[in-house]
């Protein structure tokens, strides 16, 4: 392992951790997120803590990100894996697309990283990487998405998604 960026969450398969730092990190830069990553952890340490947490508080860990809906989302979602799942966060697309603010990014995030299914993920350096690749000037989301679904291999599909992140983020750059 050459390049592998020892990042806190990728110490764990647990789903909520990988939630957790997808939802920061879709807004927010891995190195501004790590400090806040380790504070929701110590207050919320997992799905339960957060489906049973106040908004408040949850916001209040969440300030200085930005974009609270994506905290307000997630503490629902939480409630609704409680709710409707058991407390076990769902696998299928179909389950995940239901749950408040996961997007295709997150169910893909979830989907691959967590569950080690063969799901893409697109964010703005993998579709820059997939432009380059294909030299392509231009690459329409959809182009993207399907692009991406063909290369995610079988195998350690979470460490092809996260190469191809980390490529765009710190080699092929804009
Ligand atoms: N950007 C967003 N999620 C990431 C991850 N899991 N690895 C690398 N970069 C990312």
């Amino acid at each position: 392992r050459i390049a592998r960026r020892d990042l806190p969450w990728r110490r764990s398969s647990d789903p909520y951790r990988i939630w957790l730092s997808e939802t920061m990190l879709q807004q927010t830069r891995v190195e501004t997120a790590i400090p806040y990553y380790e504070r929701f952890l110590e207050a919320f340490p997992d799905l339960a803590a957060l489906a049973s947490a106040d908004e408040e508080d949850v916001l209040r860990l969440w300030a200085g990100l930005g974009y609270y809906a994506r905290a307000r989302n997630l503490r629902r979602a939480a409630q609704a894996v409680v709710r409707d799942h058991g407390g076990r966060v769902p696998r299928s697309a179909e389950a995940l697309a239901a749950l408040p603010g996961v997007g295709p990014y997150t169910a893909g995030a979830l989907r691959s990283i967590a569950f080690k299914e063969p799901a893409a993920i697109v964010d703005g350096n993998v579709r820059r990487v997939l432009a380059r690749l294909f030299a392509h000037e231009q690459i329409a989301d959809a182009e993207a998405w399907r692009l991406a679904g063909e290369l995610v291999p079988e195998r350690d599909p979470d460490l092809w998604n996260q190469a191809l992140m980390e490529l765009g983020a710190t080699v092929c750059t804009p």
